[in-house]
């Protein structure tokens, strides 16, 4: 008998932090709000999580002070939840894990997934739920890898390092609720800076994640131009989910 988690048998929550004020992309709102395809960018990450079998519910961490969650056609969805977000995406985690916590159970599978991820598959979704319980997708380097140094105004390579072990780590990342909650707990009190997502927090607390390739589309919009880049690719949805299907890993 397989001991792998079936997305249909078993049961678990999304929590999506979407309290940041997206500062990277130096645009006049949040970055979660940004129209991709005549949609909140945001709208598109919720749209596809809604659509994943198995399913329970989505916590969402949105700003105390947001404009715009309430309007959304999701939003209205009554597996959306929301909480009020901290001053760092972990803060926001773990609010929205609090909230989950009166919700469900402590052995409850959370899947924590960026907002400006819209473009996940189903595919990558069922492979994170079928692997360890304390997982995340990510995407192996397939570029050299080279570590800089500065040397007054510019940037030398310093090294070239291995690339076969380098992985980006991506979202979403898996694990038990309580686990977590514990491992965010005593990450934000020992070495805040070292949190810079839940997979760290779990490290740090001593957890191995298992990390899970992931198809390409699976990138976070950061940059303008990567919103042109995802309208594309949404352009092609079917087509790229056959290729994902497929041979593209
Ligand atoms: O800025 P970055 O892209 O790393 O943010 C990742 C995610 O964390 C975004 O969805 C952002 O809205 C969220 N976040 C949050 N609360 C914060 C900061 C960021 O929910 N205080």
């Amino acid at each position: 008998m397989s001991n792998t988690i079936s997305p249909v048998e078993h049961a678990y929550w999304v929590v999506v932090p979407a309290a940041g004020s997206g500062k990277r992309m130096g645009a006049e709102k949040p970055k979660q709000y940004l129209s991709l395809a005549g949609k909140p960018l945001i709208a598109h990450t919720l749209e596809n999580i809604l659509g994943w079998p198995g399913l329970s519910g989505i916590v969402v961490a949105i700003a105390a002070d947001d404009p715009e969650f309430q309007t959304l056609s999701a939003a209205q969805d009554p597996r959306v939840h929301t909480v009020t977000g901290g001053a760092e995406r972990a803060d926001s985690v773990l609010a929205a894990l609090e909230y989950l916590s009166q919700q469900a159970g402590p052995e409850t599978i959370v899947l924590v997934h960026d907002a400006a991820r819209p473009l996940v598959s189903q595919k990558d979704i069922q492979s994170l739920l079928s692997a360890s319980p304390i997982a995340l997708l990510a995407q192996q380097a397939s570029d050299t890898i080279k570590q800089s140094q500065c040397d007054g105004s510019k940037t030398l390579v310093s090294q070239t390092l291995p690339r076969d072990q380098i992985w980006l780590a991506q979202t979403p990342q898996k694990s038990p609720l309580q686990v977590l909650q514990q491992a965010l707990k005593f990450g934000l009190e020992h070495n805040p800076q070292a949190i810079t997502d839940e997979a760290s927090a779990l490290e740090l607390a001593g957890h191995k994640p298992e990390l899970v390739a992931a198809c390409r589309s699976n990138f976070k919009i950061t940059h303008p131009a990567d919103l042109v880049l995802a309208e594309a690719l949404l352009q092609h949805r079917q087509t790229l989910e056959q290729l994902q299907s497929g041979a593209e890993q």
